[in-house]
């Protein structure tokens, strides 16, 4: 394979999600259960060097977007050195980051210093009982302080994820919309995809993006923009009542956009991932403590990522749910 990072398919990475810690200080009912999940151990975690040593090689590779999550990305402590790190990479590629808020009232102001240029905070809920029992914490008031700061330091636009689950949040995604519309959140709802801990997932909990659709429709008009100017990106948008300003739907499972993916994925622990739902991953974190150069390592980049497979399969017989559970992967 060339020395970039193209697959199979003709399709070429140039979005590098980051997961920089598996840990999360929430608990959603969907992604990991009450006692947590076995976290990676201190030497296991690629350090700040190596980490950024590897995003180096992505951008010398052709990745020009990088997005850092986790679990929970502000949980790593030294996370706004790894920012401005990696905005002093040539060229410096645009950094984005998807958090569930709790911390960003502090952060948000240094992270943008650093050169953080965007955030997605994920929020399901504004209502508190609510919030608190889908998350097992009473924190939705520093998920809004959160949001506030975010918009304040100027990581713009702020967009809010909320994942549309049947008998928790699908009968109120017209008040969640409403919410943010005030605030001048962009709001993109999720279909859930099977990637839980406790391999739960169940096609008939999740709500389809036409059912979403519907319910937002019963208070807002929805104008869909031209898939044309789409591009890569997995949210179906909508001006509401005209516009300005718009929502999204994230369809992965009814409407599947592996075929115009332009996404490539590190662990914290330093395995590369070519898809979401990928069974097998390259690790990179033991070469490059045995000593291996740039070069080793970008091979064993390019020929991870020639190894795409063309789509996730859901709903397909051969589909089997990886083993890494989403809050070790990064969304
Ligand atoms: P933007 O650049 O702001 O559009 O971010 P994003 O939507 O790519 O990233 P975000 O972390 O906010 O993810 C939103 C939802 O999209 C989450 O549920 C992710 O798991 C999902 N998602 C992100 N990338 C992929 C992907 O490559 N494949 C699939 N199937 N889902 C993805
Ligand atoms: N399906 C779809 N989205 C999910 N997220 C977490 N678990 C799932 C799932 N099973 C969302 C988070 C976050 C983003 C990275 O992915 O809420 O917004
Ligand atoms: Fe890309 Fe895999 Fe997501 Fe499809 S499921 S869009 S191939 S990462």
């Amino acid at each position: 394979p060339p020395a970039r990072l193209v697959d199979r398919q003709g399709r070429i990475a140039r979005d590098l999600r980051v997961s920089v810690t598996d840990r999360c200080n929430l608990r959603c009912r969907y992604c990991m259960p009450a006692e947590g999940l076995p976290w990676l151990a201190k030497p296991e975690m690629l350090t700040d060097d190596e980490l950024v040593r590897l995003v180096g090689i992505f951008v010398g590779l052709g990745v020009r977007q990088v997005r850092l999550t986790g679990g929970e990305p502000m949980l790593r402590r030294s996370l706004t050195d790894v920012v401005a790190r990696i905005a002093a990479l040539t060229p410096r590629p645009g950094i984005a980051m998807t958090t569930n808020g709790i911390g960003l009232d502090r952060l948000a102001a240094p992270l943008a210093a650093a050169g953080l240029d965007r955030v997605n905070v994920s929020l399901d809920t504004v209502d508190r009982e609510e919030f608190a029992d889908l998350t097992r914490r009473d924190r939705l008031h520093d998920v809004e302080a959160g949001l506030r700061a975010a918009s304040e330091a100027g990581l713009t636009p702020v967009k809010v994820n909320a994942v549309a689950m049947r008998g928790v949040n699908d009968e109120s995604v017209a008040d969640l919309l409403a919410w943010c519309l005030e605030r001048g959140y962009e709001l993109r709802f999720i279909e859930q995809m099977p990637l839980d801990a406790e391999h739960g997932w169940d096609a008939s909990q999740m709500v389809p993006s036409e059912e979403i659709r519907a319910r937002i429709e019963e208070r807002f008009s929805l104008t869909p923009l031209p898939a044309a100017d789409r591009g890569s990106a997995p949210a179906e948008r909508f001006l509401v009542d005209g516009g300005p300003a718009t929502v999204g739907i994230v369809a992965s499972v009814t409407a599947p956009f592996c075929g115009a993916c332009d996404r490539t994925r590190l662990t914290a622990d330093g395995q590369v991932r070519n898809c979401l739902f990928s069974r097998r991953e390259t690790d990179l974190r033991g070469p490059m403590r045995d000593g291996a150069d740039d070069a080793e390592l970008a091979a064993l980049i390019t020929g991870e990522m020639w190894r795409k497979a063309p789509g996730h399969g859901i709903g397909t017989p051969e589909f089997v749910q990886p083993d890494r559970p989403m809050s070790a992967i990064g969304g």
